[in-house]
């Protein structure tokens, strides 16, 4: 589809739909805020999944690591660097000639990498790697499988559709037909099994829009490959060339070790009789060319139904998103399945996160990423989204990837990841951005319930967590064209700097109160652009909207799990009508059915600090600090609810602010009064 918006010779605005078929179904979303408008889009594509706790920790990705042991490597020096890596990625380097459901056995051998999962575990981090639609046809056993259940799209007359992705002549799953889901399911179990495989934690969805390198017509796959060199042949063995210390003995140099089955049904080729399905008579301004071209073929028929690859190949993606989100809960039903696709269509967001493709190492590539980001966050309503940090394609520079660094603190999925060409750019390779790194994980983390609570409520009401500065400020015009600073939920205004050798931001403050993340002090913002100077390139200007109440650990930790230990701190900053509100949602962070949580309501007016709501969870910490903005003279804290709460106060002048050392366990309600 094409779609056009612009103005008439006559200066008329027009929307313009351009189709090759299909039926439209139009809905006509009433707001009347912007913010409405997201959640009444919820209410028609569903809401999106509600992710783990741990799925909001950093993690760290690179096309290229050449051998378990490489990847081992990379999580050593980021506990040497003390950099919190609570997610390690595996690209298709871990297959055996990159065919999907096969481990390379010499330099990724089943043993070293159920070795490698279970230090991940045992240090309370997780694992994850890439699974790609496209099944190699060539001496597989998942290959043999599907073909005797069936699964593969055929071509019209029965034979085999074949096509080239990394491995090189590859088949490909039909979503639409029913023995695929059990396959696809089976093929988890045996591959990512616990006990014998590779028990990782979340899934990665790639190449499935369906993406085919042989250009259409592609006569000759089985040529292409071997033209093409693909697969290509991986890196030479070597044995772990350093000591790792604290890992198993096989991840030590050598001489230092010391010690269902459905019959396949053919599709009836449904949809308006006589179509041509490769050269339709209107043509969409498709980049690729030919509609087939570097994707599957569009006259390919589903089974099932009898569906046309013409009028399903969005859908592609996205049914791959649900099979595999189902066959990630099969293997572990309790807890919520992490999946990261790089194909979506509305209402993915119920199913999957999404990362934002192969973008470059360049400062418009971070530039976009803010827009990008907001688009299937807040309208899309898939909201567990990132670009790769750094940028995927081509080099990255020490001060692009430090800046890089503080921004992806405030995606909802963070991860750094890059291409096999691409210098390698884990944060911990230059001083300047392991330390942007550190101090971001650490505000990030401190966050962490404030985002896991806004992100709840996302999947409850499809309120969105991450803005536009209009979500937030519908009357104020000024705000209406910021695509390089948001809010993350809705009390941080993030305004990153936005280009090389640049330490000064214009940051638009809409009319309003915000203090400084920093300082703690006020500032006025009057609906206008303020410059922010001197930002170090370790760092990221933050302001919290006047009128919340945030939520934060006292101090950050190394994984989530240890965060979810330590004592909250909770952040009063009036608003200019001197109130204040916020809330906190707390669960055991992974169960798709929780047996008990904690819904907290937090207010602040006439100088009474107050929480209130359901306190069915127990989390482990209570609040260790009550902080109150704002103040230009030293208030009298006088009484809590709870007498034994309040254990002395601070009156800081400096900061403006108040800090008070509580107590107060999160098991009912409570109140701290500044008078
Ligand atoms: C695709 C993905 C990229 C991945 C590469 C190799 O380009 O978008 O993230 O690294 O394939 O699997």
């Amino acid at each position: 589809m094409d779609i056009k918006i612009n103005k008439t010779d006559d200066s008329k605005q027009y929307l313009e739909y351009n189709t090759l078929g299909g039926v439209f179904d139009f809905y006509f979303l009433a707001g009347p805020t912007p913010k409405d408008v997201s959640s009444q889009y919820a209410g028609v594509v569903g809401l999106p999944a509600m992710q783990s706790y741990w799925t909001f920790g950093f993690h760290n990705c690179k096309y290229g690591y050449r051998d378990v042991y490489e990847v081992a490597e990379v999580v050593y020096n980021y506990s040497q660097a003390g950099i919190p890596l609570e997610t390690m990625w595996t690209d298709i380097d871990y297959m055996d000639g990159r065919r999907v459901f096969t481990l390379d056995p010499l330099r990724f051998p089943t043993h070293k990498m159920r070795e490698l999962v279970s230090y991940l575990h045992a240090h309370d981090q997780h694992y994850i790697v890439m699974v790609d639609p496209a099944v190699s046809v060539s001496n597989n056993s998942a290959f043999q499988r599907g073909k005797e259940n069936g699964v593969f799209l055929q071509h019209q007359n029965g034979s085999l559709y074949e096509a080239d992705v990394w491995p090189g002549l590859t088949a490909f799953p039909d979503w639409f037909n029913p023995v695929t889901a059990p396959w696809w399911n089976g093929e988890f179990n045996i591959f990512f099994s616990p006990e014998s495989g590779v028990d990782i934690d979340g899934l990665w969805i790639d190449m499935n829009e369906a993406s085919n390198f042989c250009p259409y017509p592609c006569t000759d796959p089985a040529g292409y490959a071997i033209e093409n060199d693909l697969p290509p042949s991986p890196p030479p063995v070597r044995s772990n060339p350093r000591p790792l210390p604290g890992f198993p003995s096989d991840f030590q140099p050598s001489g230092s070790k010391r010690s269902v089955k459905r019959a396949s049904t053919k599709g009836k080729k449904v949809g308006l009789p006589g179509r041509d399905l490769i050269n339709p008579p209107y043509q969409i301004a498709n980049a690729a060319g030919s509609l087939s071209n570097k994707t599957i073929d569009t006259d390919l028929i589903h089974a099932g139904e009898g569906y046309a690859e013409y009028d399903t190949h969005n859908l592609y993606g996205t049914m791959m998103s649900s099979t595999s989100r189902g066959a990630m809960l099969q293997r572990r039903p309790k807890v919520r399945p992490l999946v990261i696709t790089r194909s979506t269509f509305a209402g993915a967001g119920a199913h999957v996160g999404h990362w934002l493709g192969d973008n470059a190492s360049l400062w418009e590539k971070y530039r976009i990423s803010i827009a990008q980001m907001l688009s299937f966050a807040s309208i899309f309503q898939i909201p567990m989204v990132g670009s790769d940090v750094c940028g995927f394609i081509g080099n990255t520079t020490e001060e692009l990837c430090a800046r890089w660094a503080t921004l992806g603190a405030f995606y909802p999925f963070y991860r750094n990841h890059n291409d096999i060409e691409g210098n390698p750019q884990e944060f911990y390779l230059w001083p300047s951005v392991a330390e942007a790194a550190r101090k971001a994980i650490d505000i990030r983390y401190r966050l962490l319930d404030y985002l896991y609570t806004s992100f709840h409520r996302q999947t409850l009401t499809g309120e969105p967590f991450l803005q536009p500065l209009f979500y937030l400020y519908p009357e104020d015009p000024n705000t209406f064209p910021i695509e390089l600073q948001f809010f993350f939920g809705d009390a941080l205004l993030i305004s990153p700097v936005t280009d090389v050798n640049l330490t000064s931001v214009e940051a638009y403050l809409p009319n309003d109160l915000f203090y400084d993340w920093y300082t703690g002090l006020p500032v006025r913002g009057t609906g206008a652009n303020v410059t922010l100077d001197n930002i170090d390139k370790t760092d990221i200007p933050i302001h919290i909207r006047g009128g919340s109440i945030i939520p934060l650990r006292k101090t950050s930790a190394n994984t989530t799990t240890a965060l979810r230990q330590n004592g909250f701190e909770i952040l009063i900053a009036p608003g200019l009508d001197g109130k204040a509100s916020g809330s906190l949602y707390l669960d055991d962070g992974e169960s798709l059915e929780q047996n008990s949580t904690a819904e907290i309501k937090f207010e602040y007016e006439n100088g009474v600090f107050s929480l209130f709501g359901t306190f069915d969870y127990l989390p482990a910490a209570s609040i260790e600090t009550v902080t109150l903005l704002g103040q230009t003279s030293q208030p009298h804290v006088t009484r809590a609810v709870q007498d034994s709460a309040v254990e002395g106060y601070e009156y800081d002048a400096g900061r403006q602010s108040v800090m008070v050392k509580t107590n107060i366990g999160l098991t009912g309600p409570a109140q701290v009064s500044f008078k």
